[in-house]
């Protein structure tokens, strides 16, 4: 039986339009969920779309569209970029499947006989931004730091609310201890110990319903109410193996998020799942975010990048490699119109588009096809130092460091030991050893440039060796 692999996207909100910020992620998501194809798993790869709520409703209605047309449109130009990115999910959810409206709020109904949710009064400020209530000491002049062009209402409402603060400390003892039967990684570890710091300052109880709000699934047993849009955007996650008919996907392996959204993936998601007694995902991988320049990326800055001019600019396969290479792992990352289309002549015009064309050439003068010829181990197991370790460890920008410094040193061992000047002998062996790292290389690009990885085997791997057009032509 092949091990089993579920990993996640966030449902991105319908609101705005895919940018290279939701791009980071979903590409993240595809070169794992190759990575472990590769390793012999069976891979379940979700992504998809997140409709309700005050923010979108909103958004429609700036449009002078209704909801429902409005999620529909934005939705499809979601699910319809990914995959000119060679970006190959499984399933697309979105939360207006009536399927998953009735599976949220049977599992809402079962924590509510549970005894979880009661109802009282509440009064607050919420950021329709973030969809998240919000509290003065966290506000900066009067505005949410994230969202400061929008006003943070006053709410005032009589909603259902979650006992979040009774899972607190079973969380705490479930992020702690490897051996606790609901633990969950966080990663990487500085994540893991801002979320442990924070939920031992102290957590309130969760308002998990509107009654202002009509854009939204109604709860069951008060249709006066709408479920509020993190609670039902969080159980896309389960839904969509009930959906599909992959139960037994469940539960998750991954769900990779920014930054951003790390407080409801790694405490109420977890908190929420308890309480239905259902079981808990294994890992929750937090990266930071994209800056544009400097800045904060925003429409109205006008410095959104969006996927598809990157993919005109750079191909697939280049804007694959430079979304991982600048992967925000531990921080966030600085990117720029020009420093991608440095590191796209840097690394792939001249670093890996030079040393395969150098190598085909020089086969080819000589007439050298290794075909069955190279030491048997190639490809199979990988001696690209660190790079599976990179990979477990979600380090996709240090993989591809390791990937290049073999890059860098194949080109400089045949600067070094120049097999034109040799004897045809030793040439052959200078340049099947060359040959064998390529094929290396190939190997482990294949989650990250699937084409590009799947044609430089075929050149170096085919019956005759021979100089092909470039891979990735300078810009
Ligand atoms: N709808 C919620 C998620 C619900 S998941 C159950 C949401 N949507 S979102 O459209 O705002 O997407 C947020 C996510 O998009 C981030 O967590 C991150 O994955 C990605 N990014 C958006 N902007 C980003 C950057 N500038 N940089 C990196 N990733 C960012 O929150």
């Amino acid at each position: 039986m092949n091990k089993k692999f579920f990993v996640t996207t966030p449902i991105y909100y319908v609101n705005d339009i895919p940018h290279i910020g939701h791009t980071v992620t979903t590409v993240t998501a595809d070169i794992i969920a190759r990575y472990h194809k590769v390793l012999g798993e069976k891979v379940f790869f979700l992504t998809g779309t997140d409709e309700h709520g005050a923010k979108v409703a909103e958004a429609a209605a700036e449009q002078g569209l209704p909801p429902q047309e409005f999620t529909d449109k934005v939705s499809k130009t979601f699910a319809e970029i990914w995959p000119k990115l060679n970006i190959n999910y499984d399933y697309f959810i979105r939360t207006t499947n009536p399927k998953h409206e009735k599976i949220v709020q049977e599992v809402l109904t079962k924590i509510y006989k549970k005894g979880d949710i009661y109802k009282a009064k509440y009064t607050g400020l919420y950021c329709i931004g973030c969809e998240k209530f919000i509290t003065e000491s966290e506000l900066i002049k009067g505005k949410c730091p994230l969202h400061p062009t929008k006003e943070v209402v006053a709410q005032k409402e009589e909603n259902y609310f979650f006992r979040l603060s009774k899972y607190v400390p079973t969380l705490i003892k479930a992020i702690e201890n490897e051996n606790h039967p609901f633990h969950y990684r966080i990663s990487p570890q500085s994540k893991k110990t801002e979320v442990l710091s924070r939920l031992k300052a102290g957590v309130s109880d969760l308002s998990i319903s509107r009654a202002e709000v009509t854009w939204g699934i109604p709860i069951p047993w008060d249709k006066s109410q709408t479920i509020y849009v993190w609670v039902d955007a969080l159980f896309n996650y389960y839904t969509a193996t009930k959906i599909t008919g992959k139960e037994d996907f469940w539960p998750a392996d991954l769900h990779l998020i920014a930054k951003d959204i790390i407080w409801f993936h790694t405490v109420i998601w977890e908190a929420l799942l308890i309480a239905a007694d259902l079981l808990l995902p294994k890992e929750i991988f937090v990266h930071n975010f994209y800056l544009i320049d400097g800045q904060k990326m925003s429409k109205s800055l006008g410095n959104v990048i969006a996927p598809q001019e990157l993919i005109q600019n750079y191909g697939v396969d280049g804007t694959r490699y430079l979304i991982a290479s600048t992967f925000p792992a531990t921080s966030d990352s600085d990117v720029s119109w020009q420093k991608f289309t440095e590191k796209y002549n840097a690394d792939l015009a001249n670093g890996l588009g030079n040393l395969i064309s150098r190598v085909a050439k020089l086969c080819e003068s000589k007439n050298y096809h290794f075909k069955g010829n190279l030491p048997a181990s190639i490809s199979q197991e990988l001696e690209i130092g660190g790079y599976h370790t990179h990979m477990e460890k979600i380090e996709l920008n240090l993989a591809l460091e390791e990937i290049w410094r073999n890059i860098a040193n194949i080109n400089l061992q045949i600067s070094i030991e120049r097999p034109w000047e040799k004897t045809d002998e030793e040439t052959k062996i200078i340049l099947s050893e060359a040959v064998r790292g390529i094929l290396d290389i190939a190997f482990a690009l294949q989650p990250f440039m699937p084409e590009t990885a799947e044609r430089i085997s075929a050149q170096f791997k085919g019956p005759r060796i021979a100089a092909e057009k470039p891979l990735f032509p300078r810009i």
